[in-house]
């Protein structure tokens, strides 16, 4: 039986694994994203992490089937990242060709949050419904739209970027070039350049919560300051709700979804966002679709984006005439 092997590949970190084609995964690793010196050594770095995973099916690789790599950004479907706001060094580049020509395996490159709600959908929180959106709530927002099971790409590739539909048009600047995106509310930079925002207007005070400073980490830092009573830290984790809420629904008006699978870092403070987000959901939706959303957290943590990103692979070497 073959193995596949699923990649998340972020901009902090990056986290792989080999995976049957029943989406157990056999070993995992990670290792940091290094981007600062550029895009060989960047290249270097994920061809060796490649290799690693390789020796680890122990048989001179001979069941990897192929690669799966989920990244952030728009991707073509030859896998070209078009456009990535938060891994910049790989704009514009072919990924998939240019991993294929140094291993000598099928590899195809797919949108993270994409992956993510393939592997939700096929193993864990999304089973249960038909036509769900995935959300990542981390470094950046992203989406992955399943539709009557089947995970809707658009006519490009690049549907799902709900992290960029706009909220507020004269808000903040995002990294798309747009402002206002959703992204700078409801990700983990963007609830701590909320809660910044709150402390610094009261000029002379120390921020009450340490610890904020970073973005992925400084949510962390921020839930539990949120958690202990911490009144911005809270009304932080609000805005978020808010907004989410907000782009909810009108997908629900748009699409009619059975569910909503909230994944990535984030997503484990889902606590300190659900009540305000359900409270601007009930006003934003119509009755009927908004009755119908079901919210819920991912059940698959970290491994989604791997498990996700080496199914798809799967479907898609077979629909390109690989049997398993
Ligand atoms: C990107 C998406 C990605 C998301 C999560 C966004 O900024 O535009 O493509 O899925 O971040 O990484
Ligand atoms: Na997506
Ligand atoms: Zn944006």
């Amino acid at each position: 039986a073959p193995l596949v092997i699923g990649i998340d590949l972020g901009g902090t970190n990056c986290r792989g694994g080999l995976v049957t084609a029943s989406g157990a995964l056999v070993s995992s690793r990670r290792m940091a994203t290094e981007t600062g010196e550029g895009l060989e050594p960047f290249l270097q770095h994920l061809v060796r992490f490649c290799g690693d995973l390789i020796a680890d099916a122990g048989d001179g690789g001979q069941r990897v089937a192929g690669i799966g790599i989920g990244t952030p950004g728009v991707i073509s479907s030859e896998g070209v990242v078009q456009i990535s706001p938060n891994l910049s060094v790989l704009n514009g580049f072919p990924l998939a060709r240019e991993l294929e020509n140094r291993l000598g395996l099928p590899v195809r490159v797919v949108n993270d949050a994409n992956a993510i709600a393939w592997g939700e959908g096929e193993f864990g929180a999304g089973r249960p419904f038909s036509s769900f959106v995935a959300l990542t709530l981390g470094t950046g927002v992203g989406g992955g739209l399943v539709l009557h099971r089947r995970l809707w790409l658009g006519s490009d590739g690049s549907a799902g970027e709900i992290g960029h539909v706009m909220v507020d048009a004269e808000g903040r600047l995002c990294g798309c070039g747009n402002r206002g995106c959703l992204e700078q509310y409801a990700s983990a930079k963007g609830i701590v350049l909320s809660y910044r925002n709150l402390v610094e207007r009261k000029s002379g005070n120390d921020p009450p919560c340490s610890g904020w400073g970073g973005s992925d980490g400084g949510a962390v830092a921020l839930a539990e300051a949120a958690r202990r009573g911490d009144l911005a830290a809270r009304a932080s984790f609000a805005e978020a709700g808010r907004r989410l809420g907000q782009v909810l629904g009108g997908v629900a008006n748009l699409l009619n979804l059975d569910g909503v699978v909230f994944c990535g870092g984030v997503s484990g403070s889902l606590d300190l966002i659900l009540p305000d987000l359900e409270d601007e959901l009930a006003h934003r939706a119509f009755a009927i679709p908004g009755a119908r959303l079901r919210i819920v957290a991912g059940e698959l943590g970290e491994q989604a984006g791997i498990v996700g990103a080496a199914a798809l692979a799967l479907e898609l070497l077979e629909e390109d005439g690989f049997s398993a």
